[in-house]
């Protein structure tokens, strides 16, 4: 049978990054590949205790059908958190609890987008929101990343070239893959270019709690005065990933929408699991659980960081994250990034190649990803100086 696969489907490639995430089942590969938290990070012990309470007393509204916003408690409990910790949400604003915060992309994106509208991302960018875009029929254009947050003037080129822009997804704080921060000038001047080009834009948060250096930076949905901002955040990176809890604060009429194409996505999100994570914010010393990881990844990103500053050639630049899981080596001219991350490979250490991030799936890129969640610190000085051994016989 020749299976006739709609065209939305048929134009999405596997991910190129597939055959390397197989690779990470095999025990004797050191993972930089994955973007997992930390095995060590989940409060198991506590995450017990809630569910057993919950089962114990509440086990009807654990196992029954819920309603498509959100476990009202939860809901409220985290625009209470959003507002404290990040100045998210005004008068018109709601907050729709969603599974993870891949499916809050997803749903902005279907919200706001018609087949053939643009996205104007961050070039790169994170895979998971560029291939949900690629599904209902959006278009991502990349704009190029400085150290600093998007291009500016390169957004407005972009904001002027497309016309059927309708959204502008950006990752301002401890980018993936990128690792870096947009500056407080940048995000003012983000959210100046939407207003005058009439796009929203879908900021994207998942990393924010996770501060390991620096001074918060406001974020772009504190600076909405004019409903123009789709704010996406989630439990997967400071509670359970596996647990697929995420959520978005945006302008009611736009939560409305989303609530509708929620019902025929999935009717509501593992309404036992938004319980556990509704007790995680308000019985539960979450500021603490979540200092105690942030200083967990301070640490494995700085034994990456000390490893990569002993043994990798000058040639070689990297970010240096403040935050978040990840950061990103753009490689010399001189040496080929997927034959580097296929000897890499051979070598036992996994890393994504830069291509997975970008937009145009025919760009190249001479770019890698690191990730220091997963690994242990070992695994971490060895896989590092395998990785700087292999560079420096190729600069040789
Ligand atoms: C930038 C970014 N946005 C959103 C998500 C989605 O997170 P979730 O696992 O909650 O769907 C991720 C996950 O890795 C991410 O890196």
């Amino acid at each position: 049978m020749e299976y006739r696969i709609s065209d939305k489907l048929a134009a999405m490639k596997p991910s190129a990054i597939r055959e390397i995430f197989k690779s990470l089942t095999d025990p004797s590969i050191i993972a930089f590949a994955a973007g997992n938290p930390a095995p060590e990070s989940f409060p198991v012990e506590a995450i017990q205790g809630f569910a057993a309470d919950i089962l114990q007393n509440q086990a009807v509204t654990a196992l029954q059908y819920s309603i498509t916003e959100g476990y009202p408690l939860l809901r409220e409990a985290v625009a209470k958190r959003q507002k404290e910790r990040f100045g998210v949400g005004r008068e018109f604003d709601n907050t729709i609890i969603t599974s993870g915060g891949q499916q809050a992309l997803e749903l902005a994106c279907k919200v706001m987008c018609a087949e053939g509208d643009v996205v104007i991302c961050e070039n790169p960018s994170f895979i998971g929101a560029l291939n949900s875009f690629r599904s209902i029929g959006a278009k991502p254009v990349g704009v190029e990343l400085d150290d600093d947050g998007i291009n500016i003037e390169k957004l407005e080129e972009a904001l002027k070239a497309n016309p059927r822009a309708k959204l502008l997804y950006v990752i301002p704080t401890f980018h993936n893959p990128a690792g870096i921060t947009t500056s407080l000038e940048k995000r003012r001047a983000i959210y100046a270019l939407a207003k005058k080009y009439g796009v929203v834009i879908l900021e994207d948060n998942p990393y924010g709690e996770l501060r390991f250096a620096g001074e918060d930076i406001p974020t772009i949905k504190s600076m909405d005065e004019d409903g123009i901002v789709i704010y996406c955040g989630t439990f997967s990176k400071i509670l359970s990933a596996g647990m697929r809890v995420g959520f978005c604060c945006a302008p009611n009429e736009i939560i409305q929408k989303m609530v509708v194409a929620k019902q025929v996505e999935d009717v509501h999100t593992n309404i036992f699991f938004q319980m556990i994570c509704h007790r995680f914010l308000t019985d539960y010393d979450c500021d603490g659980h979540i200092s105690k990881i942030s200083e967990l990844y301070r640490r494995k990103c700085t034994t990456m960081l000390s490893e990569m500053d002993k043994t990798f050639p000058k040639e070689v630049k990297y970010t240096r994250p403040e935050g978040g899981l990840f950061l990103w080596v753009t490689l010399p001219e001189k040496i080929s990034m997927p034959d580097f991350v296929q000897k890499a490979l051979a070598n036992k250490v996994a890393v994504v190649p830069g291509t997975a991030f970008n937009c145009d799936t025919l760009a190249p890129s001479d770019s890698i990803r690191l990730n220091y969640s997963t690994p242990s610190d070992e695994q971490i000085v060895r896989g590092i100086n395998i990785l700087g051994e292999l560079l420096n016989n190729e600069l040789k």
